[in-house]
């Protein structure tokens, strides 16, 4: 095959994965075979490969706000993850293209990645002058990667600017329809995250779609079992049953900048020996009825913080806590048991 037909098929196939991806609803195979697909053009293109992103001493690490690549690199693969992300800024992009007319809907997607995986597959569904995009990236050799993939897949028209920043001290000087940044672990952990948000949103006009709207952590005492069986992904209705809700720990969106270290506290009931574990949820709310919740990706997994059997408590109080190891922290305040 010529390299040009080569790359005419990759670009095909590319466009036709990421359709795919848009229209295949909860079917796990489809999304399975086209997040594989798309990962292994982009890999193809760019010579970027996920595995390569943890042994590769050429894939420069900047500093403590980007985390572990041997694992991270494996965002990349997660169908559901990118799935729910890609339909969502779909409907974003369409819901300001029916309000803006007169020029392109401007993006800017902060921590794109060797790939922008969040929003290159959707390019092509638009003509270049309804999207104008925006990439910033920490890591210069990730950064290249994006550009050599944007050429390859011919997406130049749809791009203004590659930015090699730190998002968290980057001064927007352009006026947003929407800005993507997914830089997050379930519970908010370790990454950059919040501090992203907490410098761009102030920044970023009244009626800009921030992406994903809204990230809340929920405390809830579970049964044991469940634990179990929320590893093999059943139905996540049953684990609800399953559950009782403590209440909200954390929220961040745009409405809810405000205030994220102000401790939190939940109250324990009398009765839990049927829920004798104490963990946080994570809920992501990509844009309008596009979520994700737990389970479904790496971002939202439960996280335990408490095995009442071990040792009881009545309350127990929650804070964020931002700087060099963002997280949620816990400490039980009363204990009398
Ligand atoms: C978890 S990855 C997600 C990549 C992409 N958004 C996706 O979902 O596939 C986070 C990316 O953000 C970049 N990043 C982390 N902290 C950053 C910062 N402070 N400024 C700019 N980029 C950052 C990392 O280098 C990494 O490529």
């Amino acid at each position: 095959m010529l390299l040009s037909d080569k790359n005419q098929f990759l670009r095909e196939s590319f466009r036709l994965n990421a359709m795919l991806l848009l229209r295949c609803n909860g079917n796990s195979a489809f999304m399975k075979l086209s997040v594989n697909e798309l990962y292994r053009i982009a890999g193809c293109i760019t010579g970027v490969r996920v595995d390569q992103c943890g042994e590769s001493k050429e894939i420069v690490q900047p500093s403590w706000k980007v985390d572990d690549m041997k694992t991270s690199g494996f965002y990349l693969l997660e169908m559901k993850r990118i799935a729910v992300f890609l339909r969502g800024i779909y409907k974003a992009v369409n819901a300001k293209l029916s309000e803006v007319t007169s020029r392109p809907v401007r993006i800017l997607y902060a921590g794109s990645g060797p790939y922008g995986e969040l929003l290159t597959p959707l390019l092509h569904l638009y003509k270049a002058n309804e999207v104008l995009v925006d990439f910033i990236e920490i890591n210069p050799v990730l950064l290249l990667s994006l550009q050599k993939l944007i050429d390859g897949l011919e997406l130049r028209q749809y791009v203004d600017e590659f930015y090699c920043a730190d998002v968290t001290t980057f001064t927007v000087s352009k006026s947003y329809d929407i800005v993507i940044s997914e830089t997050m672990l379930a519970c908010i952990k370790r990454e950059s995250q919040v501090a992203m948000m907490q410098n761009l949103i102030p920044q970023l006009s009244k009626d800009c779609i921030f992406i994903p709207e809204e990230i809340s952590i929920n405390a809830s005492l579970i049964t044991p079992w469940i634990q179990m069986e929320s590893l093999s992904y059943y139905q996540n209705e049953q684990a609800l049953l399953e559950r009782y809700p403590l209440g909200n720990v954390f929220k961040l969106s745009k409405l809810t900048m405000q205030n994220l270290s102000e401790p939190k506290v939940v109250k324990i009931p009398d009765e839990i020996a049927r829920f004798p574990l104490l963990k946080l949820f994570t809920t992501v709310k990509v844009y309008r009825d596009e979520v994700l919740i737990d389970n479904d990706s790496g971002i939202t997994l439960p996280k335990q913080y408490y095995d009442f059997r071990e040792k009881a408590a009545r309350e127990v109080e929650f804070w964020y806590t931002g700087g060099e190891n963002p997280q949620i922290e816990s400490r039980i305040v009363e204990n009398n048991r």
